[in-house]
């Protein structure tokens, strides 16, 4: 368990553009936890999630809210830790490497405004603690979007 990530994603959302401070916090994710091979954010558009800041490959640039574990964790509004992407029915491999995935709802005004999506190429990866750590930074996320009046739309 990195002690100090939320410290760091906080100091990231004290700036005011989202773009800017998402995508630092992207790089922020990238830099602590070893073993990704793609760190970042779906935003919630309309109607489907649309790729955010994000460190890593090229990836899908809009997933329908019925598809995939980023659907799923839109759909039930709760964290999806996949031990293996692999048995996960309908995942979306962005990347054929990976083998496990996090994914964690950014909740604001009881709806899902974004997702923190982590990806790894190595089965099981993600602690439970990660968990903690990302549903830490999800609800701080959050709380800047409502402070600062950011708009995903
Ligand atoms: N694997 C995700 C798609 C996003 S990429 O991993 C960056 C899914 O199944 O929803």
């Amino acid at each position: 368990m990195n002690r100090y990530i939320n410290e760091q994603i906080r100091s990231f959302l004290e700036e005011d553009d989202m773009i800017a401070a998402l995508a630092n916090v992207s790089a922020c994710i990238n830099m602590n936890y070893d073993r990704l091979n793609w760190a970042g954010f779906y935003l919630v558009r309309k109607d489907e999630l649309v790729l955010g800041p994000f460190q890593g490959k090229t990836a899908c640039t809009r997933i329908p809210f019925d598809k995939g574990v980023c659907g799923k964790c839109y759909r039930d509004m709760e964290t999806q830790l996949v031990d293996d992407v692999l048995s996960f029915p309908g995942h979306i491999a962005c990347d054929s490497a990976s083998r496990s995935e996090l994914c964690v709802p950014v909740i604001a005004g009881g709806k899902v405004i974004a997702e923190i999506d982590l990806d790894s190429p190595f089965p099981s990866r993600f602690t439970e603690d990660e968990k903690t750590e990302m549903e830490k930074a999800a609800a701080d996320i959050a709380a800047a979007y409502e402070q600062k009046g950011w708009i995903i739309e």
